[in-house]
Order: structure tokens, then C-alpha cells, then sequence
């Protein structure tokens, strides 16, 4: 490489010091647009704050409104507008006009499958003063992360309707009367790949290693004999390059009653795409409800996308009042991957100084406060870190 002139440093090392930050945000439908904004103003408080760092957010309004003008979630080429930012900041998606499984599907999966966000990492974690549905539980008793595999599983959409569905050989069928309505089948497979298994093994063992060292695998290869034998098998293995980590394995349905009865016992959790689904809304409410669960859709080498886990609550919008600390989590949760772990400190802490004071807390969590002033009082927070 050319030795750059002392100008070139002077102006290299100005910029890597302005460090600037191109992230898509897509706000989504219901509520999403209400806790997004909440979001972004804190990223642009800690930018004030801290100076050194700045954002440019791109708006992309995307979603079920879309749909219904222009008969889809997003453009044809929307993923590659995405392409050029470092991340993606998502609201919620859904409306009770659009089918879920054609809303879903087409906008945060597409998402998630095309960019290989193979992670979707879940922290549940009580924070001080949180009412935590679970008699006797503290915060340091509930403090886990769920890695999903978010790539594969009963997710790939592989399978079909046959006999009666959508398929040619049916509909041909169907038009030649050949089938009674009962005589149809359908499937929907899951699907396990040797990569994609062990690159999530390998995540959440790198993971646990920076906790307390404990890897859960969350299976059911009690009943499901191929899949989920496989999954386990796989993590096996893997194990063997981690030794230090403890390991266990523990049945999907286990992990659930587990959670109520002792969830202390756990530090990381590796889980199958749908299962991680499943024990993270459970996740959500012991630590206080889904208004404060935020969740990363990750590929370590690549876009990341970064959301609340709740929906889009149709039943809220417009009224100011869902709760957007899952959603300014999540903001976190993007500093953190993208390296700025100060700015990604600041927030996390504001959060944990709100909620503690208890002044301004929404609905969820028996406060009357807008969504607009929780935002605004955890701003207040940072600008006087
Ligand atoms: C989630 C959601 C999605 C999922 C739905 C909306 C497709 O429940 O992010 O947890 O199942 O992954
Ligand atoms: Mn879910």
C-alpha cells in the first residue's frame, strides 16, 4: 500500500474518529412507527452526546400500506436497497387487511432470509423495578439469551398443499373432480443444514463463552427422530472445540416450564428456528412483557436487522401509548453490533435509570406516561450522561 502523505493522515484519522453511520430504517405498520421514532431520537441523543458519531437514517415505508397500493411489501429490488447500509432498524409489520403469512413472509423473512441473518439473538433480562410476573425473581434470577437459528427450520417455507391446494397436479385435479375436499395433503418440512447448524452452534458457544459459560441446547429430539437427532448431534461436536463451556440439553417443552419454575438455571440457549420463536415470547413476559423485549436478526459478516420482538398491536396505533423501550433496546443492541459499545453503554443505562426511577413508564408496565415521553425522558437521560 502507498505510504499516505501527512495531509491524507490528518483527514484519514478525522473521519475514523467521525464515525458515520448509514442504517435503513423501515417503521413498518401499527405501532411500529410510534416506537420508531421514540428509537431514533435516542440514537440521535447519544450522537449528541457523545460527538465522534453520527447517523443517516434512510426511511423506506414499506409495509401493508404498501401492499395494498402496490400489491406488495416492498419494491421488487428492496433488498437491493438495502444493501448499501450497514444495518436496518425495523418497527413491526402486520395488519389485519393483509393475511400475516403474506405480510410476514415477504417483508421481515424475505429480510431475514436474503441477507443470511442466520442469528436472531434474544436477551431476557429483568431489569431493577420491573414487575416480574414469576413469584420471587429477581433480576440477577433472570439474565439468559436465546440465539435462534433464524435461517432454516420449519421457516424456508418448502412444502406444499397437494390433492385439493395450490399445486398443478390439484388444481388439475380439482377441475376434474378427481379429489373429495378431505382426501388433501399437506406438508411443511424442516429443514437442517450441516453449515447452517453448526455456524449456529459455533455463535453460541463464542457467546456463552463471554458469559457464564453455559450452552443450553434446546431440542425435541425425543419425538422428532431425525431433525432435531441431528441438531443434537451437531452440537455435540461442536462442543468439543469449547471445552470450557458447560453444556446441556434440554426438551423445547422442558425449557418452557423451566422458565417459570427456574429460569436462574440458564445463561445462553441455542434453539431451532421455531422453538426459539416459541420460548421468546415466554422470555418476553418474565421479564416484564413484550414491550421490553428487543431482539437482533444478525449476520456477523454482513446487515443486520434490529427490532422489537412484538408485533404491530393494530388495536394501539396512533395513540401513543405502546411502550418503546423494546424498541430502543433494540437501537442498543444495533450500537453494539456495529462496535460502538460506549454509545451502545449510554442507552442501556438510560433505559435501567428510567424504569428504576418508575416516574414515566406506559401502560405495560401500570404507568400512564405516553410513548413520546418515555422517549423523551430516557433523551434527557443521555444528553446529561
Ligand atoms: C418474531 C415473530 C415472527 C417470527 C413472525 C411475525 C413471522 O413472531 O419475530 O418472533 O415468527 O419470527
Ligand atoms: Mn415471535
Amino acid at each position: 500500500m502507498r505510504k499516505k502523505s501527512v495531509a491524507e493522515k490528518f483527514f484519514w484519522s478525522q473521519e475514523k474518529e467521525m464515525a458515520k453511520h448509514r442504517i435503513a430504517v423501515i417503521p413498518g405498520d401499527g405501532i411500529g412507527p410510534e416506537v420508531i421514532r421514540e428509537g431514533v431520537k435516542v440514537l440521535e441523543a447519544v450522537s449528541k452526546n457523545l460527538g465522534g458519531i453520527t447517523f443517516e437514517f434512510s426511511y423506506f415505508p414499506w409495509g401493508c400500506e404498501y401492499y395494498l397500493k402496490n400489491g406488495q411489501m416492498m419494491p421488487q429490488d428492496g433488498l437491493e436497497k438495502l444493501k448499501n447500509f450497514e444495518a436496518i432498524y425495523l418497527g413491526a409489520i402486520g395488519d389485519p387487511k393483509v393475511p400475516d403469512h403474506i405480510s410476514l413472509r415477504d417483508l421481515l423473512l424475505k429480510i431475514r432470509f436474503g441477507f443470511d441473518q442466520y442469528v436472531n439473538l434474544r436477551p431476557v433480562k429483568l431489569l431493577e423495578s420491573i414487575p416480574c410476573p414469576l413469584k420471587n425473581k429477581k433480576p440477577e434470577d433472570i439474565d439468559l439469551v436465546v440465539v435462534r437459528e433464524n435461517t432454516e427450520g420449519f421457516y424456508t417455507g418448502i412444502g406444499g398443499r397437494h390433492k385439493k391446494g395450490d399445486s398443478k397436479h390439484a388444481i388439475y385435479a380439482k377441475i376434474n373432480k378427481v379429489f373429495a375436499d378431505s382426501e388433501e395433503i399437506v406438508t411443511q418440512e424442516g429443514v437442517f443444514s450441516q453449515i447452517g447448524v453448526e455456524r449456529i452452534m459455533k455463535y453460541s458457544f463464542k457467546l456463552a463463552r463471554k458469559r457464564k459459560k453455559h450452552l443450553t441446547c434446546c431440542t425435541k429430539s425425543n419425538a422428532l427422530n431425525y431433525s432435531m437427532v441431528y441438531w443434537d448431534e451437531i452440537f455435540k461436536k461442536i462442543s468439543g472445540q469449547y471445552p470450557d463451556v458447560k453444556t446441556d440439553f434440554a426438551f423445547v417443552d422442558a425449557i418452557c416450564m423451566w422458565f417459570i419454575k427456574n429460569p436462574e438455571f440458564f445463561d445462553v440457549i441455542v434453539a431451532p428456528n421455531l422453538f426459539g420463536d416459541i420460548i421468546t415470547d415466554l422470555g418476553a413476559m418474565i421479564q416484564g412483557g413484550m414491550g421490553l423485549a428487543p431482539g437482533g436478526n444478525i449476520n456477523p459478516h454482513g446487515i443486520s436487522m434490529f427490532e422489537p420482538i412484538h408485533g404491530s398491536a393494530p388495536k394501539y396505533t396512533g395513540k401513543n401509548v405502546a411502550d418503546p423501550i423494546a424498541t430502543i433496546w433494540a437501537g442498543q443492541m444495533m450500537l453494539e453490533e456495529l462496535g460502538e459499545k460506549k454509545a451502545a453503554s449510554m442507552i442501556m443505562e438510560a433505559i435501567k435509570k428510567v424504569l428504576k426511577e418508575g416516574k414515566v413508564r406506559t401502560k405495560d408496565l401500570g404507568g400512564t406516561s405516553a410513548t413520546s415521553e418515555v422517549g423523551d425522558t430516557i433523551v434527557e437521560s443521555i444528553l446529561k450522561m
